[in-house]
């Protein structure tokens, strides 16, 4: 890549949850957080537990809403806040450029796992023999057993989950991809797969935001640490 080109712009960033069922109690986590991601660069988040980096990440992902601050998206070329778009913008820039991997499964459907795959990579257009294919390739990668492909993951363990997962998050090229933790519950195996995948986003020019505690793991494809704990709230 001749010139970085920016994908992401958080500016002054802060949450403070309300706990609304206990007479509004406030519950600061971060204040005042700013950082760029450009494309092909990955960030990877970092703090101890509890310093906020699952609810950055949810931010980012539109989530949580924040409570001050800008999350700047390049959206189709253009610049769109994702905290202020309306609900539409906002599943559009889900659908077409920011992939998420959460750390685990978050909707159980009855629909098996390659249909799963398979209906995010025709949302972007591909058609569905495509899809079939592309996604059979990514599942053979990632090593999850062909006798499930046709299974819906909702019974699967949390290493078998966690590479669906990663199939549904990796298997349309989004501008922007979050991930959470994503080799945590992979054997040694499995796990270099999936580094060996978000590399490949990385080079095709993915701005990659992850959350990884192994730090052999995360060496292998984060260009710099970003320390949430750093820009702790005050209660
Ligand atoms: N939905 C929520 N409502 C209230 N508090 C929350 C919510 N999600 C997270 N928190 C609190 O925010 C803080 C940061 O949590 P989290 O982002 O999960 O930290 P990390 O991922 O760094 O371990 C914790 O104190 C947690 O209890
Ligand atoms: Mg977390």
């Amino acid at each position: 890549m001749t010139q970085k080109s920016l994908m992401l712009q958080v500016r002054n960033l802060r949450k403070t949850f309300t706990l609304h069922g206990r007479g509004g109690v406030q519950l600061p986590v971060f204040n005042d957080i700013s950082f760029e991601v450009s494309a092909g660069e990955c960030v990877a988040l970092i703090g101890s537990s509890g310093s906020g980096k699952s609810t950055l990440l949810r931010s980012l992902y539109a989530n949580y809403l924040p409570s001050a601050g800008e999350i700047l998206v390049k959206h189709h070329g253009e610049w769109v806040d994702i905290a202020s778009v309306e609900a539409r913008t906002k599943l559009e820039i889900r659908r077409e450029t920011i992939g998420y991997v959460s750390q685990f499964l978050r909707v159980i459907p009855r629909i098996s796992s390659i249909d799963l795959i398979s209906e995010v990579a025709i949302s972007g257009g591909m058609s569905s023999e495509i899809a079939i294919e592309v996604s059979s390739a990514l599942l053979r990668r990632l090593n999850l057993p062909e006798h499930l492909w046709n299974v819906p993951p909702a019974t699967f363990s949390g290493g078998e989950q966690q590479r669906v997962n990663i199939a549904m998050g990796l298997v349309r090229p989004y501008p922007i991809l979050l991930l959470d933790e994503p080799t945590a519950s992979l054997d040694a195996s499995n796990r270099e797969s999936a580094i060996e995948l978000i590399l490949e986003a990385k080079s095709r020019g993915a701005a990659i935001i992850a959350i990884c505690h192994d730090e052999t793991a995360r060496d292998r494809f984060a260009d710099r640490l970003f320390d949430v704990s750093q820009f702790k709230a005050a209660a």
